[in-house]
């Protein structure tokens, strides 16, 4: 056999199956689109599978593909081992009732021994134990001896992921790589553990459909889903250890050694560091490319944890500063020949990568110092297992995913309790599902439309007309299908063909009337049903409404104008947010009613007010300029060659709609539009927040609404206006601002009269006060004076001419402190101040002194301020002459 590079792998493979007739599609997103079974894509059928259960048509009865794949299972062990790892690509052909095992095994012999040359004597097949046909085919058909054939259960040859879906016997096929990988034991063989025999190609028959209740049920066409490994194909063909080792994949390894300044190889700690990002680096970057954002929850979660667990190893081999952003270079070098979507995502990728890397150097420091300090804790106190409320709090205040958490306390000999720890996340779920409310009957899984014949699909007609001429197909209630609804019921009515639109993309259902010769419904909601199928919530309202009748379909048009205003905005704001912030922005997800556009997009900071009003005011302009809006409906690539946006992460088919306004806004979108910018009147932004790190949110408001917002403030002002008597709302700001001076001149005023009332008083304390040998002596705690007010009381004391002593405790500091001052003339009479509070601050405990005339101590003990106090005329009396 020949070395082949990874991505010549790739061709070869996918043209050989282009030969058998296979439709050759590019990868699916690592999303899975409709299906809540996965959070990620883990094989190359995973995106087809409504293509194994029929509920939809594919393209083609055959097809062959190239899937990116993340499995997560065993991320645990990445790094430790050079077998592991959670992101690969995986070679697929697929038959949905059409070819079956003969072709399937014959193919697959033939491309590895007629195109890959791998010698037959080295290839081993394992069938599942009651798979005889598929023995006989191997055997008698394609000729490989019985002694490279083996029989294995069901726990190694029968194929499922997830909680439910198609699945099946399979059959493998085995590379000996020779003795030198063995395990020398005598009996092994074929399954065993060791590296000697490498399955690298599985032919699933998927002839049954898992339930979530984990029954099966026999599928109605017989199905081929073949799957191998991409880069465990290619470690076989370049005769590498791992896949760590496969061209593409070593060079970024090779970029990490010269980064981190280590040597592959050498020593097993640094090689587990390396591994791990060389894995994960991999993953993040597609993940990034398919449109996740690090998250707390589903695939952002994974994504987060797969950062986070980068950085942190970037840190034990001793990487000083933020280095994702170098490493996504080599992958993005290393892929783009299949992936190009990677170099025009470039900037995006790095941006989201290394905003979450900068998110985590931020509390990783303060997260491992707590760890640290609790593994101490542990250590000194004989305990072995972390709480789960210190591994909740790790991960909800420092960022630490429980796996990393659970991977620092293991190199440590400590483990994590996952059940305490899940105890806390629950409730912090139950309470956000709280918060947000319960989810709708069309979100749900099975639904009483798969009841009807999966051909069937309804036509949307309401991009030309809003009104039209139909009939009631089919009318249902949650639980089931049923011929009539009354006035008063809630149904679902579906049919061939609706000017109604299905809420998608963000645009919410269209609302509006439903007539038939005996009924009247009123449209409630319009949602997309399964397979095509177009669904009216309908309330009746009058009279009955029966399946089969003709009907009349009136869709509410000022409201679908509405809408209409609000969806063109939308694109006019994402092209002006591009203009104006780069092109990172992407959308991220968006809600559009009659009522205004919520828009979310990829941002990393905060909008200036500047950057905010350039933004309004360029979607403004471009509304003036009264742009044709235009669609057109275009093979996919050619609406990628003029530039259109997509949006990451979704599955288009064949040929898509993209929605113009002129060449500042290209969008592939399916959503209903104005026909002339103008219509929207005008663009108001009302706000801008931060929804999660990284992803940006802009609310606003066209035509009507902005008239509503305009009349609110108008009606505000008249009121304020009225308020101040004013004729003329426009002087509210003169107004204003001479109320506020005004205030300010009264203020003055206030504290002007507030002094010469404290004047007034302590001329009357000074009357008042007792006298000591001719000495004006002031003495007292005071609770509302502090350091403040110091300096003032000492001046006034200073200014007298009559000898006066004041000694006051103030307490209204967080420490308490003597304060003294005397007169001039007190001072000439022996009296000195240092000396005074030095010697009653010693009653508290407390010490100090300064000068003659003015002088402070600290307080000890609070609670004999009173009985140092009254020492004061007695020390004092020892002073003066
Ligand atoms: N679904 C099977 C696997 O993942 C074959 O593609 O191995």
């Amino acid at each position: 056999m020949e070395w082949t590079g990874l991505n010549e792998l790739r061709d070869s493979y996918l043209k050989f199956f282009e030969s058998k007739g296979c439709l050759r599609k590019k990868s699916y997103s690592l999303v899975p689109q409709n299906d809540n079974s996965l959070l990620l894509i883990v094989a190359g059928m995973a995106p087809l599978k409504p293509y194994f259960t029929g509920q939809e048509v594919p393209p083609r009865a055959r097809m062959t593909t190239c899937q990116k794949c993340i499995r997560t299972g065993d991320i645990e062990n990445v790094g430790k081992t050079a077998r592991h790892g959670t992101y690969f690509e995986m070679l697929g052909n697929f038959s949905f009732g059409d070819y079956f095992k003969d072709e399937a095994i014959a193919w697959a012999w033939e491309y590895v021994t007629q195109v890959l040359k791998l010698p037959e004597d080295r290839l081993y097949i394992s069938v599942y134990e009651e798979d005889d046909e598929a023995e006989k085919i191997w055997h008698e058909k394609v000729g490989v001896p019985m002694d490279h054939i083996v029989r294995m259960g069901k726990e190694d040859n029968f194929w499922e992921a997830g909680t439910d879906g198609p699945c099946g016997p399979c059959s493998e096929i085995y590379f000996d790589r020779g003795e030198k990988y063995g395990c020398g034991k005598p009996d092994c063989k074929v399954g065993c553990d060791c590296d000697r025999y490498m399955e690298f190609w599985n032919l699933v028959f998927t002839q049954f459909e898992r339930h979530e209740d984990g029954t099966y049920t026999p599928l109605a066409q017989k199905n081929i889903d073949t799957g191998m490994g991409l880069e465990r194909l290619a470690a076989l063909m370049q005769d590498v250890n791992s896949i760590f080792d496969v061209d593409t994949v070593k060079a970024i390894r090779d970029h990490i050694c010269k980064i981190a300044g280590c040597t592959y190889g050498e020593e097993y700690k640094k090689d587990v560091s390396v591994r791990v990002i060389t894995d994960h680096i991999r993953a993040v970057t597609f993940l990034a490319s398919d449109g996740v954002l690090p998250s707390n929850e589903g695939a952002g979660y994974v994504m987060r944890r797969l950062v986070r667990r980068a950085v942190r190893h970037g840190k034990l081999l001793g990487i000083e500063g933020m280095f994702l952003k170098d490493l996504v270079k080599t992958v993005v070098d290393c892929n783009k020949c299949e992936y190009n979507e990677l170099e025009e995502k470039y900037d995006y990728i790095v941006k989201v990568l290394t905003n979450e890397e900068m998110n985590f150097n931020r509390t990783i420091d303060r997260g491992m110092k707590l760890l640290e300090d609790l593994i101490a804790d542990m250590q000194a106190s004989g305990k072995t297992v972390l709480d789960g409320e210190d591994c909740f709090k790790l991960s909800d205040t420092y960022g630490f995913p429980l796996d990393l958490t659970r991977e620092i306390l293991e190199e440590k000999g400590f483990t994590a309790d996952e059940e305490g720890y899940e105890k806390c996340m629950e409730v912090q779920r139950t309470t956000a599902r709280e918060a947000r409310g319960g989810s709708k009957y069309m979100g749900a899984d099975e639904t009483v439309f798969h009841r009807i014949d999966k051909e069937f699909a309804s036509e949307f007609l309401g991009y030309e007309t809003l009104s039209s001429d139909g009939k009631i197909d089919f009318l249902a209630n949650d639980d089931e299908l049923i011929t009539r609804a009354e006035a008063g019921q809630t149904a679902y009515i579906v049919s061939a063909a609706t000017p109604f639109y299905a809420e998608s993309g963000g645009q919410v259902g269209d609302t509006g009337i439903i007539t038939t010769d005996t009924g009247k419904a009123e449209v409630t909601d319009t949602q997309k049903a399964v397979a095509g199928k177009i669904a009216h919530t309908v309330k009746i309202t009058e009279g009955y409404i029966e399946q089969g009748q003709a009907a009349h379909f009136e869709v509410d048009a000022k409201r679908r104008m509405a809408i209409a205003r609000n969806h063109t905005a939308a694109h006019l704001l994402q092209a002006a947010l591009r203009n104006v912030l780069g092109d990172h922005v992407h959308q991220k997800g968006q809600l559009v009613d009659a009522d205004r556009v919520r828009f979310d997009f990829s941002h990393f900071e905060a909008i200036t007010p500047e950057q905010l009003a350039q933004i309004e005011a360029l979607v403004n302009e471009k509304i003036m300029d009264c742009i044709p809006v235009t669609t057109q409906v275009l093979p996919i690539a050619e609406a990628e060659k003029l530039g259109a946006m997509a949006l990451f992460g979704e599955k288009y088919g064949e040929t898509v709609r993209v929605v113009s306004v002129s060449d500042f806004s290209l969008e592939f979108c399916g959503g209903t539009h104005l026909t002339n910018s103008s219509q929207a009147g005008l663009f108001k932004i009302l706000s801008e927040s931060s929804i999660a790190s990284g992803v940006r949110r802009i609310e606003a408001v066209t035509g009507t609404n902005v008239l509503g917002l305009i009349n609110e403030l108008e009606d505000r002002m008249n009121a304020s206006a009225k308020l101040l008597k004013l004729n003329d709302p426009k002087l509210l700001t003169d107004r204003i601002t001479s109320l506020l001076e005004e205030n300010k001149e009264l203020g003055k005023s206030a504290d002007a009269l507030k002094a010469e009332i404290a004047n007034s008083m302590f001329a009357d304390i000074l009357e008042r006060c007792r006298e000591v040998k001719g000495v004006k002596v002031i003495s007292a705690m005071l609770s509302n004076v502090g350091a403040a007010m110091y300096d003032k009381f000492g001046s006034r004391i200073k200014e007298r001419e009559e000898p006066v002593v004041m000694l006051i405790a103030g307490t209204a500091d967080e420490k308490p402190k003597f304060f003294c001052a005397c007169s001039k003339a007190a001072v000439d009479k022996g009296v000195h101040a240092g000396k005074l509070v030095k010697e009653i601050s010693a009653f508290t405990g407390g010490k100090g002194g300064g000068r003659p005339d003015q002088a402070m101590a600290g307080i000890g003990d609070p609670a004999m301020i009173d009985e140092a106090l009254a020492k004061t005329d007695e020390v004092l009396e020892g002073f003066i002459k």
